[in-house]
């Protein structure tokens, strides 16, 4: 870098620790009153930056990256980054990096909190308690179903999936999986896991994990016809993103008993939900918080300060999505 420190926006609040480490490297504006930007004011504020630092909240397009003529770089907070348009970063040499690797396990833990809290009714009948209807112990009362000896299917057996799989050892769990391809057969062995079809995936699962990162081919993944091929006893996990799954035919199936409960994380059109998920019983519904423990988001925001940092150098980030942008290495 050039004893002129570059500038960069960091979009939304972060930890100290990460804007202590930004300003060593940059004159930062930061935005600790976590204010979202709309669009047009994320462009005039990036109108003479050099790096970007963004959450999934951001919309990165070419709009933007019209208003931000000097941007080398867009750093999202997030293993995903459907929130950015990559080609036309590529087009205007602009290089996107994300987060994988340091939100896996917590991300896996959250998707199994879903599927323990759906199978035994957690969040309802928490609602029950607090509402003073529970007025003693009863043998039929508010049966769930049960998470070990069942069959646990993961769509999608990237990082994540597989954490999500290695979890199921201590439940005794069969595991299936589906993914673009099969994964290596180590790594299988490690997961206790086998490659079906999706179509055997949806028939066979008590049990369905999403886990697929979204795109235009995974929109929709799951909508109606897929889940009338599950289980009536099936339950559902979303914790990827929202647009994988139809959430009107989802929440069609939830209320004509056709999938038995589901567990989401994330929604089309977030943070507004679908209403009649508000209405169900048979969904726990959280607020987008796969990677969210004091630890992981800590190492997430700091591990997309290193990439923006290495970036303004000159250097190759650590976690380049567009890898046509690698910088050459210096002579
Ligand atoms: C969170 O949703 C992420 O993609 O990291």
């Amino acid at each position: 870098m050039s004893a002129k420190k570059p500038k960069i926006l960091v979009t939304r609040e972060v930890f100290d620790e990460t804007l202590d480490y930004l300003r060593q490297h940059c004159e930062v504006t930061d935005n600790q009153g976590d204010q979202p930007y709309a669009p047009e004011a994320l462009g005039r504020a990036l109108a003479d930056c050099d790096g970007l630092m963004c959450c999934l909240t951001d919309r990165v397009d070419a709009a933007l990256l019209a208003a931000a003529p000097n941007l080398k770089v867009a750093a999202n907070i997030a293993v995903g980054y459907n929130n950015v348009d990559v080609p036309a970063c590529t087009a205007r040499g602009v290089m996107v990096t994300n987060t994988p690797g340091v939100l896996d396990d917590s991300t896996a833990d959250l998707a199994w909190a879903l599927m323990l809290g759906t199978a035994r009714r957690i969040t309802e009948v928490e609602r029950r308690v607090r509402s003073g209807e529970w007025t003693g112990w009863r043998l039929k009362q508010w049966l769930g179903i049960d998470v070990h000896h069942a069959t646990l299917g993961i769509v999608g057996m990237g990082r994540i999936g597989q954490a999500i799989a290695r979890r199921a050892a201590g439940f005794d769990m069969k595991v299936i999986y589906h993914n673009r391809k099969p994964i290596a057969p180590e790594l299988e062995r490690r997961c206790n896991a086998a490659y079906v079809s999706f179509d055997e995936l949806l028939a066979q699962s008590d049990f369905i994990v999403l886990q697929v990162p979204y795109s235009p081919a995974t929109h929709h993944l799951i909508a109606a016809a897929q889940l009338a091929k599950m289980k009536p006893s099936a339950i559902l996990i979303n914790s990827t993103r929202g647009g994988v799954v139809d959430d009107a035919a989802l929440v069609a199936a939830l209320k004509n008993g056709t999938l038995r409960g589901a567990g989401l994380d994330v929604y089309e059109n977030e943070p507004k939900l679908h209403p009649e998920f508000l209405k169900l019983d048979n969904v726990a519904l959280a607020p987008h918080i796969g990677s969210s423990t004091e630890a992981t988001r800590q190492a997430m925001a700091m591990l997309a300060a290193q990439n923006l940092v290495a970036a303004l150098r000159g250097e190759a980030p650590p976690n380049l999505v567009n890898r046509e942008m690698r910088p050459e290495p210096r002579p």
